[in-house]
């Protein structure tokens, strides 16, 4: 298999804030997850900064950017108030997704195509301040052309639904997608667009997302939070490591 780069591992710290924020209380303190998970071997941390801040707050973000030595991933909405806020952080990374108040986490993709104008507009002054942007959307052809078109240096592949097909046992549907997934990493690449994937992974899902050759970065969150009432947050994240380490050799 010809991989195109090492496959790093982003771990989403949003739900040690989702534990904190359910008792009103000051801990367990995202920073020090994502320490561990740097200790871990996590090449990056992501933390979604939402409009009703339900989990990661502002000051979390400031608490981040400076106690951090991997790059941080900062998840937004495009929305005004959060492109100030990635411009004064200036994150290694920004990734673009949709947002609604009464989704759960991030349910589908963004609808570049469909406003293809405005995304660029919106994503250029971050471009230009240095962040990778990358937009989050399904594998469809007409979304990835339009994310190269707006300037977009990376793309992250929704795995959502190939893991929900896993979950409920339709191994059909779940290969007819896993399939798609892996012509649209392929697709993205040959348009210039490094290629990220996420959404819903867990041990049981990776490795098969982990073995397609164009994809660079998975951005894993839920799983290995609650994973870690079990096992630790440290065992999980390098269990993690491991299996993405053995699917891409
Ligand atoms: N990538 C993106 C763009 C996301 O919005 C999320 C969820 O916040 C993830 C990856 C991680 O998903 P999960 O928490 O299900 O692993």
């Amino acid at each position: 298999m010809n991989f195109i780069g090492k496959l790093r591992l982003g771990v989403n710290i949003d739900h040690v804030a989702t534990v904190r924020n359910a008792r009103g209380s000051s801990y367990p303190d995202p920073l020090r997850a994502a320490l561990m998970a740097q200790e871990a071997g996590a090449d990056g941390i992501t933390a979604h900064l939402r409009e009703d801040r339900r989990h990661i707050r502002d000051e979390d973000i400031a608490a981040l950017v400076a106690g951090l030595q991997v790059p941080l991933n900062f998840e937004m909405a495009a929305t005004a108030e959060m492109q100030a806020i990635a411009l004064r952080y200036r994150p290694h990374a920004v990734c673009m997704v949709p947002e609604r108040r009464e989704e759960r986490t991030t349910e589908g993709g963004l609808d570049v195509a469909g406003d293809e104008a405005n995304m660029a507009a919106f994503i250029a002054p971050l471009c230009d301040v240095g962040a990778r942007v990358s937009m989050f959307i399904g594998h469809d052809a007409r979304q990835i052309a339009a994310c190269a078109r707006i300037g977009a240096a990376v793309v992250e592949l929704h795995t959502g639904h190939y893991c929900d097909l896993h979950h409920e046992g339709r191994f059909a549907e779940r290969d007819v997608e896993l399939a798609t997934l892996r012509e649209g990493a392929a697709y993205a690449h040959s348009l210039g667009l490094e290629v990220h994937a996420g959404h819903g992974l867990t041990f049981d899902t990776v490795a098969p997302i982990a073995a397609i050759p164009e994809v660079m970065e998975l951005n894993i969150g839920h799983f290995l939070i609650a994973e870690s009432i079990f096992i630790g947050l440290g065992p999980a994240i390098a269990e993690m490591r491991r299996q993405i380490d053995a699917a891409r050799s």
